[in-house]
């Protein structure tokens, strides 16, 4: 090993300090397992603190409610992609997930009684679909950051140890197998440029989703699939990645989240005509349908001219909500619009867009996070991931509002229980010769003086590229062309050139590996949208616009072998995995 690298070795190694991350680390610490975090944030920079709206669960404290309607509404509201033995899980177990939270002093809002209060949320609905139902427990509009400043804390007390601003280069894989054994990770210090390499019994990958390959996003810029691409990387496959969610309400041009709570509180979605147009589309539960549709529409009133002045955008109305709503319920976002959009939103419409905001696909991993190599079911021993760069499949090919959240804290929780008994059980696996020389060589490649790319020049053009080809409309055409360009680019880093070469927080050199993350995910979200020829939840295909179960009611595995930095000439390759459908057999979705 170099000198320069500086060797830890932890039990466990959790990378990514956002919800999942830091309920696994809490859980193994609470089971006495030493554990570090590696976080390319400060921990409560996080994504999750970005969540607004709510956690759902079906508590009853504002109506009746029970975890199996609310599993019937997941599986609707995936288009029946999603496994229906984790969707009981995660529906079951969402309870007291809430109430471990309440426990650990996340403020709630209340009822008068002092129950934990819960609003409406897309999708979300009483006895089956009859309409809709109060499920989503929130902190105002800042339930995710409220989640992050309470698990951090708690992690701190239980002398969890923390590595900020370390990033994720490599995962380190036995060279036996297949499946291979993991065995640690190698990061960066971003102050000093080093490398570590963490030997680990077991490590969790909890490092967020990838929503900045496209234009218009509601990710912040470090949601760049790091995760997802250092396993593609080495041979572990992607599941479903051609499902990815816009939220209907960004603001126009960019993106920044509006919660759907404001439409859980009663805000309306209206055209240039000032109509609902909802009643046309969904007509009983309007504007609180499922994101994948309600975004579809949307294109539809704007490709039919009925945007606000004829152009791209729509009004999210709330002028019609109490003020003491807009002041206690959702001071965020309404302040968002005061703040980015100069708009009062008591007084005048509030222009949104669809805003690219969640990848239902991901690293398969089995109900207690354990990463799976293949479609057999085999797994990668001593691997786990959960939250947004997992997939267990509890969303299948459109998640529900609120089910982020749910998702992050039933199967981070899952994760650190389920490392906890490894790391009990089994040993230490020793770490390979030079396990950070993968990391050397990429590094080295983009820190070489003599090309003339440039590394925002590439990310707009993929930007640009996937917003207009692959985002909530999709046709073959321009999936082939998006496939084309995407190609093109990573040959083009072969020619990146950075400002800072030097090694002492060099953001040049992080956005360059960050770049590489980006294509890499875009490339395996537009070859499966590609292969998927049929239309379902976020994925919608005007040359193929009807489901076919027949053919598509299964899950896609896609692998890369033969990766190169600057180079297109891997190989892919498909597999696919049956659905798990238990109790609620593929229907229509009506809403
Ligand atoms: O609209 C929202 O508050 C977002 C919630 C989510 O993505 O689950």
């Amino acid at each position: 090993m170099s000198d320069d690298v500086i060797v830890h070795q932890y039990e466990a190694v959790v990378v990514g300090a956002g919800g999942a991350g830091l309920m696994a680390a809490l859980h193994l610490a609470q089971q006495g397992v030493s554990t570090a975090v590696v976080s390319k944030l400060y921990p409560t920079r996080s994504h999750t603190g970005t969540a607004q709206g709510g956690i759902g669960a079906p508590l009853g404290s504002v109506e009746e409610d029970h975890w199996e309607w609310y599993a019937f509404d997941t599986i609707k509201g995936s288009d029946y992609l999603a496994d229906q033995d984790a969707v009981d899980i995660m529906c079951q177990e969402a309870v007291d997930c809430v109430y471990f939270l309440e426990h650990m002093g996340l403020p709630f809002d209340r009822t008068p009684e002092g129950k934990i209060l819960q609003r409406r949320f897309g999708g979300h609905t009483r006895n089956y679909g009859e309409g809709p139902v109060r499920r989503a427990c929130h902190a105002a509009d800042r339930t995710g950051h409220m989640i992050l400043q309470t698990l951090y804390q708690q992690c701190l007390k239980r002398s969890v140890t923390f590595f900020d601003e370390f990033f994720l280069t490599d995962i380190i894989l036995t060279e036996d197998g297949p499946p291979p054994s993991c065995c640690g990770i190698v990061a960066l210090e971003i102050a000093t440029g080093r490398l570590h390499v963490f030997n680990a019994k077991t490590v969790l990958l909890a490092t967020g989703g990838f929503g900045r390959i496209f234009k218009i996003t509601s990710n912040a810029h470090t949601l760049t699939g790091d995760g997802c691409a250092v396993v593609w990387r080495r041979g572990v496959p992607l599941e479903d990645m051609e499902f990815y969610q816009f939220h209907p309400t960004g603001i126009y041009r960019m993106g920044i989240l509006l919660s759907e709570a404001a439409r859980g509180e009663g805000a309306y979605l209206i055209n240039d005509l000032g109509e609902r147009f909802l009643q046309r589309y969904a007509p009983t539960l309007m504007e609180l349908a499922p994101r994948d549709l309600i975004s579809r529409y949307m294109y539809l009133e704007i490709k039919e001219g009925r945007g606000i002045g004829g152009k791209d955008y729509l009004y999210l109305d709330l002028r019609h909500l109490p003020r003491q709503v807009l002041d206690e319920k959702l001071p965020d976002i309404t302040d968002f619009v005061r703040t980015y959009l100069g708009l009062e939103p008591a007084r005048e419409p509030v222009p949104v867009q669809p805003t690219a905001h969640y990848a239902m696909g991901g690293i398969p991993t089995d109900v207690y996070g354990q990463v799976l190599w293949d479609e057999i079911g085999r797994k990668v021993n001593g691997l786990y991931a959960a939250g947004e760069c997992a997939c267990v499949s509890v969303h299948g090919a459109n998640r529900l509002g609120t089910n982020s959240l749910v998702d992050i804290l039933v199967f981070g929780r899952r994760a650190g229980l389920h490392m906890a008994s490894w790391c009990r059980e089994q040993g230490w696996v020793p770490l390979p010769d030079n396990p950070q020389a993968f990391t050397e060589q990429i590094l080295s490649q983009l820190l070489k003086t003599n090309g003339t790319e440039r590394i925002g020049r590439i990310r707009q053009e993929l930007q640009e590229v996937m917003m207009d080809q692959a985002g909530v409309w999709r046709t073959g055409d321009g999936l082939s062309q998006a496939l084309d360009k995407v190609r093109s680019l990573k040959e083009r880093l072969f020619h990146l050139r950075l400002d800072d070469t030097g090694r002492l927080f060099n953001l040049d050199l992080l956005e360059a590996m960050e770049l590489t993350y980006l294509l890499d995910c875009a490339e395996a979200l537009v070859v499966s949208a590609l292969n998927r020829t049929e239309s379902r939840g976020a994925h919608y295909r005007d040359d193929y616009p009807e489901r076919d179960d027949a053919n598509w009611l299964r899950h896609t595995l896609v692998r890369c072998s033969g990766w190169r930095l600057g180079s297109a000439d891997h190989k892919l390759e498909f597999s696919y995995k049956p659905v798990v459908i238990t109790r609620f057999q593929p229907a229509q979705r009506k809403y």
